[in-house]
């Protein structure tokens, strides 16, 4: 159903929960995520997409850990991945990087390591840098330069995947065409869901086997770092509609459409049942009149803007 990349996100039918809300360096209740990950381990996500900006990559470790230590998964089970944060991508500082989540995680490996956004932050301890203005300070970065970095750690077997976020048509085509390419983005991650359906992005990415994995799959939780021009995206008549003939809600039709069409979905909710309800989309299919109704929602419009 997935590109084949390299082989690794191949038939990943799994969901998972994102963990948190880093834009604004929101920390997570104690003990929510470690809750949360265990809940849907137990409930069968095997896809745990996660990042050292979420503050809370040693809770995921621990849920992982305990499951593992319970006998009900085998670390092979699980796939996940990290993200390099904006302060990190001088090729030096990558591997580094890589280990310190390695060590929060304490696992031996990530199953995927991916570039979490095309452009750099001043490096250094700030997370995210501001001058006196309270503007970003921006650092030159050169993606090529970083994906090497970003190669060594897979053959050095830090990660099993390497991969990209947020990146358009233009800065994929960069490193693709880059002389001595070792390995390729297997994977990138991108705002996805029936109000913003990228198919462009989408088709090219089919075309090099790249997953589109895809974020705030049911439309964000509309907080104050969000455009919220477009309507709540659960509230879709069409979605409600066709949730009705199934039996579903909204948000697992919007779940549905995405991985019927081979986009890879990372629902984020920290609710038991929530959780629980969006790993109930696997027992249906949208037939192809439903698939183009919902593509047909398509607003071009992006909640997460990225305004940095
Ligand atoms: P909660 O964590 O309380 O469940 P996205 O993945 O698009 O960023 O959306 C995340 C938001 O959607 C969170 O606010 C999450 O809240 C909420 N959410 C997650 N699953 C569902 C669901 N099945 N129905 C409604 N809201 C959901």
């Amino acid at each position: 159903m997935f590109g084949e990349g390299e082989g690794y996100l191949d038939g990943m039918n799994f969901l998972f929960l994102t963990d948190s809300i880093a834009w604004q360096q929101t920390q997570t209740p104690k003990g929510t995520c470690l809750e949360s990950v265990k809940i849907a381990i137990d409930t069968g996500y095997r896809h745990i997409d996660g990042a050292f900006v979420y503050f809370n990559e040693h809770e995921v470790g621990q849920a992982i850990r305990e499951k593992i230590a319970e006998g009900r998964i085998k670390r092979e089970d699980i796939f996940y991945c990290g993200k390099l944060w904006n302060t990190c991508h001088p090729p030096e500082l990558v591997r580094p990087t890589l280990e310190k989540t390695l060590k929060i995680l304490q696992l031996d490996y990530v199953d995927l390591y991916i570039i979490e956004l095309p452009m750099a932050f001043k490096p250094g301890d700030a997370i995210y840098p501001r001058d006196e203005n309270g503007k970003f300070i921006y650092h030159e970065t050169d993606l090529c330069a970083t994906w090497e970095a970003m190669e060594a750690c897979k053959d050095a077997g830090l990660a099993k995947s390497i991969g990209v976020s947020n990146f358009n048509r233009r800065q994929l085509e960069m490193i693709l065409n880059k002389p001595g390419l070792k390995h390729k983005p297997v994977s990138n991650q991108v705002e996805c869901h029936p109000y913003f359906t990228q198919p462009k992005l989408l088709e090219f990415c089919r075309q090099h086997d790249i997953v589109i994995v895809g974020y705030s799959p049911l439309g964000t939780s509309r907080d104050e770092t969000v455009n919220v021009s477009s309507p709540p995206l659960l509230k879709d008549t069409v979605l409600n509609a066709i949730g009705k003939k199934y039996n579903k809600t909204a948000a697992q039709i919007a779940l549905r459409f995405n991985i019927q069409r081979g986009v890879v979905v990372i629902p984020k909710s920290f609710n038991p049942q929530r959780i629980r309800e969006n790993f109930q989309i696997f027992d249906f299919s949208l037939t192809e009149k439903e698939m183009k109704e919902i593509e047909a929602l398509n607003k071009n419009v992006r909640y997460v803007e990225l305004l940095m």
